[in-house]
């Protein structure tokens, strides 16, 4: 795409931090040389580049032009620019998002592109939600969505509406922040 190739400003970027740091390493416990492997939301690449030290096939994608060319020209992940799965094509063995978690009231938008990073919607589970109805249709039969949310998200709520749209969900790892805030990876297959 053309905005790959054009500036980007790294202020637009969503950098590395400890959500980052927790799907990472979750990732890296389950990913297995021979996997497919796309993550969703890529930022600044960190985690797709971990991945990809393990798996080669290993791909990405991001709604934000700037993070886009960030993790391609920083950490040359292989990524497309796509809102959600409107670009990506085939299945994988695995799938992760740290999405937008937080609830977000209309007067708390910030209006620039790392507004998508942060931003819910007003329950906090807008994109996550979206991301589970798209999700399980580019997943393989055996495979695993490790999705990334908090406990300001709603964790039974996510769990509830993974299971009914055609998934088992079940939380994977946990971090509690100095806040009292909870990170949650979920792990997600389709249901047998
Ligand atoms: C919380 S950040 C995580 C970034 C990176 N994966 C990490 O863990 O550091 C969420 C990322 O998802 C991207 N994103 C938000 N909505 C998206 C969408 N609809 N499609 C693709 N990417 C999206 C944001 O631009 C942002 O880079």
């Amino acid at each position: 795409m053309s905005e790959l190739s054009e500036p980007f400003d790294p202020e637009q970027v969503y950098l590395p931090a400890e959500d980052t740091y927790l799907l990472r390493d979750a990732v890296l416990s389950v990913v297995r040389p021979k996997d497919y492997v796309l993550e969703v939301g890529t930022g600044s690449g960190e985690i797709a580049a971990s991945a990809a030290k393990v798996a080669e096939h290993t791909f990405a994608c991001e709604i934000n032009p700037h993070a886009a060319c960030y993790a391609k020209e920083v950490n040359g992940v292989d990524v497309v620019r796509s809102d959600l799965f409107s670009a990506i094509s085939g299945s994988f063995d695995l799938i992760c998002f740290n999405a937008p978690y937080l609830p977000t009231t209309p007067e708390e938008r910030m209006h620039d592109w790392l507004e998508a990073a942060l931003d819910g919607g007003p329950s906090g589970r807008d994109t996550v939600y979206r991301f589970l109805e798209e999700a399980p249709g580019h997943l393989k039969d055996e495979g695993q969505i490790l999705l990334l949310i908090s406990s300001l998200t709603g964790v039974e709520e996510v769990i509830s509406f993974a299971e009914e749209h055609g998934c088992t969900a079940e939380i994977f790892k946990t971090e509690t922040e100095e806040d009292g805030e909870e990170l949650v990876v979920l792990k997600i297959c389709k249901a047998k």
